[in-house]
């Protein structure tokens, strides 16, 4: 984990204390192109079967190009060859890009963690000219 993985990290979930917990009982995936990291990926097991896409982030430079959604299948590979047999993944009420990407690849949204953000983050995060306060939280079943 060098600090590039680091602030790539940080980029997904800016709370360091959050990011840094979960990061230990995680595997952690990163994803290079030309030796140059672009993203990268942490998978945390929570429920029996379950398996928690905690965290996913591609480098700003190489947004829009497909490494995103790469990403996300690998997940799902990589929770299939595991024997997970669901794979979850939660963002904000404000990421719509985050919300259209995850539900084009198949999530279905189950649950909503009221005052998430409100709760968890010191700092007010503001996105798409909205405050964010709500978790939205999506699954996939794997067949
Ligand atoms: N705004 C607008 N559209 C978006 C966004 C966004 N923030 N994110 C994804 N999309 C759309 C793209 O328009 C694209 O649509 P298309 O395929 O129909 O053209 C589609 O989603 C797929 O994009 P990819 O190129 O596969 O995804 P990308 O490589 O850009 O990675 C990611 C997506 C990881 C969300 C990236 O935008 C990113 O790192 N964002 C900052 C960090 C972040 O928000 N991470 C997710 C937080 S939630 C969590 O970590 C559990």
């Amino acid at each position: 984990m060098t600090k590039q993985h680091y602030a790539l990290l940080l980029e997904a979930d800016p709370n360091k204390e959050l990011v840094n917990t979960y990061l230990q009982r995680s595997f952690c995936f990163d994803a290079t192109y030309n030796n140059e990291l672009v993203g990268v990926l942490a998978l945390l097991p929570t429920h029996p079967e379950t398996l928690e896409i905690v965290n996913i982030a591609v480098i700003s430079e190489q947004r829009n190009r497909g490494i995103g959604q790469q990403l996300l299948s690998f997940a799902e590979k990589y929770a299939h060859y595991n024997n997970y047999k669901c794979l979850e993944i939660g963002t904000g009420t404000t990421s719509f890009g985050q919300l259209y990407l995850y539900q084009k690849c198949g999530f279905r949204v189950f649950e909503i963690d009221q005052d998430f953000f409100t709760i968890h983050y010191d700092v007010e995060i503001v996105e798409n000219n909205l405050i964010l306060k709500d978790m939205i939280r999506l699954r996939k079943i794997l067949n």
